[in-house]
């Protein structure tokens, strides 16, 4: 039996408008702007977020990956070798899904048009979840974290992937460097679009850090939480872990 959920407050929805509006309007330059800008760092890092789901346990399961955009992380497990489950990937911005459809034409990836903050799916569905560079998007993180620990079997893991500001001085000035100034205008210049690519310095600055996504994590139900930073901590890998369920001694 599922909670009933709570109402969105005040400003979530039209945060949620805003973030679906520009990811929709983005979507033609999103897979170019996102290898460019991130030197195509941001595919070792979806690699190796894939490593941490697990997946191996149970190769012919289904998984889930939220905040899908145009499948990367989705189309990365349903390639590695031995698996043979189903991998739904879901995303609240149709023109995300409708560009990304040619990676997963012939791979068991299914699209779905939905909200990751009120998942479409019975609890204890999914075997593991990812989501990429998406949770720093969510107008509530706290709401999408506490569906995706519901819509998770137990013992199965999630996976968070998503940006961070370096610990490190001297990396944490270069990355500021480039994300307030040079991001910002490369994203203005190819992508055409006024303010899509200063939301993206604006929005991983005010996210909470890596230890802070932790204890919000073990708040959405997530008994075991690990983490680990990225390229000097330009990104981070979160593995939160739904207890198993005990059963009584016989
Ligand atoms: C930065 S993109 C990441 C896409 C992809 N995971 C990747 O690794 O490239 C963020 C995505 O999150 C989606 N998103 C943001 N809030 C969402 C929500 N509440 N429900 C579903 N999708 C959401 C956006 O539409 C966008 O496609």
């Amino acid at each position: 039996m599922t909670a009933p959920r709570e109402a969105k407050p005040a400003g979530a929805s039209e945060r949620a408008d805003r973030v679906r509006t520009l990811f929709s309007e983005i979507a033609p330059r999103y897979d170019l702007l996102n290898h460019l800008l991130s030197l195509n760092i941001d595919r070792r890092w979806r690699r190796r977020a894939i490593r941490e789901l697990g997946w191996e346990a149970a190769p012919e399961d289904t998984y889930l990956d939220l905040c899908t955009g145009t499948f990367d992380l989705a189309a990365e497990l349903a390639t590695r070798r031995g698996f043979a489950g189903t991998v739904l990937a879901a995303d609240f911005a149709f023109p995300m899904l409708a560009r990304g459809l040619g990676k997963i034409r012939s791979r068991s990836v299914a699209p779905v048009c939905g909200d990751t903050q009120l998942l479409p799916f019975a609890d204890r569905t999914f075997a593991g979840i990812t989501v990429g560079f998406g949770v720093r998007n969510l107008s509530e993180p706290e709401a999408g974290f506490r569906e995706a620990w519901r819509v998770l079997k137990p013992g199965g893991r999630f996976v968070v992937l998503e940006f961070t500001v370096p610990p490190g001085r001297l990396m944490r000035a270069a990355y500021l460097l480039y994300f307030n100034h040079i991001l910002p205008r490369a994203g203005r210049l190819i992508s055409g679009h006024p303010w899509a690519y200063s939301y993206l310095p604006e929005s991983v600055k005010d996210f909470p850090g890596p230890g802070e996504l932790a204890g919000l994590l073990r708040g959405a139900g997530f008994t075991k939480v690990d983490w680990f930073l990225l390229t000097g901590g330009i990104a981070a890998v979160h593995v939160a872990v739904k207890q198993a369920v005990r059963r009584p001694a016989p």
